[in-house]
């Protein structure tokens, strides 16, 4: 009995210490109030509140979709959030426009970093070996689409501020365009830290945010036709951006993947850094299964510095409306993501690609032997040495009390007047 009891206070305690929240999160629509429908300049802004640090996340589809994340202190003061300048972030004057997003003057800049998805390739997969380095510009039909053309709809229509989910979702008229297929950008943000409950089961904590790409049945003049996704990552820092890949233990979450990648801003001080973290796998179908996974590859990361179509995305990204995103030291990578295996059947066999990542601020979560396959093991092998030992101990304890009850009955039967 005594076992089972801190048997089970082991396991609610293991339990409860990773849903202990540490960061309350609130997620609000910034929009022009001038703005009339539809609006197409909108903020989504996720504010993550620590003790120590404030996560303010500013999700938007002004430029390019961007996820822009500035770490501050704490100040539980009211009017000390951010502020945006509506006319300035839609002027043309580049010195302007950098004014438009800014802080009041109590908070105070710790680091600052952002995910951008720059483009889209749509390649024709004549060899069927998806390795886009096999291709260039002249030995196979390509389609670009650049996302800074996108029209998405509004993030307010799109989106569920009391989930903390914004939600980037092309608007009907591009859909149209696309012979009425969908391009989703969905990125949640956490209070709490879990497993996302859909495959790859990611890890996401309350600095984690987790984004989900979908491209849904958009029509194709490519009949072997393979998609590639472009991103660039930001970091305040002048550390070299790295992408390591490791070995991760065939889980229960994600059976059959036997890799975890991280793109790193920092790699050797990652406790102050940010990263992309994913798993080699995404799906052609819903519901995400084993049977309709396939791979995913990576490029890089390399510089973009001598990229001046690039540079200019990032110019017209939020991040241009920062001042200070741009003035100060920093360092941005870009890497391409391509999705499919050899004789998987291509984009076309399905019509659909889903892919999740996550993007954090410190270390990344590892890949572990999970607390319930530990209860399991403890459970198989630790409980019966329990047992025994506390079974043992119990068995002296009575013994002893035995013999003491004894010596008490003989004494009192010696001196019957003392009671
Ligand atoms: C809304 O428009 C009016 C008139 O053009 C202008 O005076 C005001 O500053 C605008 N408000 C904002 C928040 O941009
Ligand atoms: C915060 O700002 C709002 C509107 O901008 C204002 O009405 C309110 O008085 C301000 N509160 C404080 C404490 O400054
Ligand atoms: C941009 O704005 C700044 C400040 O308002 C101004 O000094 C500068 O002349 C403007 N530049 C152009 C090209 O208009
Ligand atoms: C960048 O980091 C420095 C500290 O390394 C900080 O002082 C500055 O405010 C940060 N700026 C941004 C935009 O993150
Ligand atoms: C794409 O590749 C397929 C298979 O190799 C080929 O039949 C088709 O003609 C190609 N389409 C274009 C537009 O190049
Ligand atoms: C593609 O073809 C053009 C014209 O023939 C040539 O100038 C260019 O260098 C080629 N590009 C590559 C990557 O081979
Ligand atoms: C809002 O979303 C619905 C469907 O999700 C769409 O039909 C509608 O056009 C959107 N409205 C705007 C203003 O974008
Ligand atoms: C779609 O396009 C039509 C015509 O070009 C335009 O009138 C309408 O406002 C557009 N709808 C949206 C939601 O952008
Ligand atoms: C897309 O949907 C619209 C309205 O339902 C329809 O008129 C149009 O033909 C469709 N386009 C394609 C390429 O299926
Ligand atoms: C996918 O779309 C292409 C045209 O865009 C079509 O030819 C093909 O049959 C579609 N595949 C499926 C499985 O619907
Ligand atoms: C294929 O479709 C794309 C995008 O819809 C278009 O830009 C391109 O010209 C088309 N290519 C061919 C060979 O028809
Ligand atoms: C991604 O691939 C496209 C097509 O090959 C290429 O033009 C682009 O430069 C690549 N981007 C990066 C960051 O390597």
């Amino acid at each position: 009995m005594a076992a089972g009891r801190i048997f089970l206070i082991l396991v609610v305690s293991s339990l409860c210490f990773s849903c202990l929240a540490t960061r309350t999160v609130k997620t609000e629509i910034l929009r022009d109030p001038n703005c009339t429908e539809p609006c197409r300049t909108e903020i989504g802004h996720v504010q993550a509140t620590g003790q120590e640090d404030t996560l303010h996340y500013l999700i938007t589809n002004i430029g390019i979709p961007t996820i822009y994340v500035l770490r501050t202190n704490t100040i539980n003061e009211p009017n000390t959030s951010v502020k945006v300048d509506w006319n300035k972030l839609a002027s043309e004057n580049t010195t302007e426009r950098s004014e438009a997003i800014t802080f009041p003057p109590v908070i105070q800049i710790f680091y600052s970093y952002a995910a951008m998805f720059t483009r889209m390739f749509e390649y024709n997969d004549t060899l069927d070996n998806a390795d886009i380095t096999k291709y260039n510009v002249n030995n196979t039909a390509w389609n670009v689409y650049n996302f800074a053309d996108f029209d998405w709809d509004d993030l307010s229509n799109a989106s569920d501020v009391n989930s903390n989910v914004i939600n980037f979702m092309i608007s009907s008229n591009m859909s149209e365009s696309l012979g009425n297929g969908t391009i989703s950008l969905k990125i949640q943000a956490f209070d709490h830290g879990d497993r996302e409950n859909q495959l790859p089961h990611l890890q996401y904590t309350e600095n984690i945010v987790l984004f989900d790409l979908v491209i849904s049945h958009i029509s194709t003049n490519l009949s072997a036709s393979r998609f590639v996704v472009e991103m660039i990552m930001y970091s305040n820092s002048t550390d070299n951006m790295e992408i390591k890949t490791t070995a991760s233990i065939d889980d229960e979450y994600t059976p059959g993947v036997f890799k975890i990648s991280n793109w790193l801003t920092r790699p050797t001080n990652q406790a102050e850094g940010c990263f992309i973290q994913w798993k080699p796998v995404c799906y052609q179908n819903i519901p995400r299964g084993r049977n309709v996974a396939t791979y995913v590859s990576y490029y890089g990361p390399s510089g973009l510095d001598s990229d001046q179509d690039m540079m200019k995305l990032v110019d017209r990204s939020i991040l241009g409306a920062f001042e200070e995103s741009t003035a100060i030291q920093f360092r941005m990578t870009a890497t391409n993501f391509s999705f499919g295996l050899s004789k998987d059947g291509g984009y076309t066999s399905k019509n659909y690609t889903a892919w999740s990542g996550t993007l954090g601020f410190g270390a990344p979560p590892e890949e572990k032997v999970s607390t319930l396959v530990i209860i399991i093991i403890a459970a198989g092998l630790g409980l019966p040495v329990v047992i025994i030992i506390f079974g043992g101990i119990g068995v002296c304890v009575k013994k002893q009390t035995g013999k003491q009850k004894k010596i008490l009955q003989e004494v009192t039967r010696n001196y019957p007047g003392l009671n």
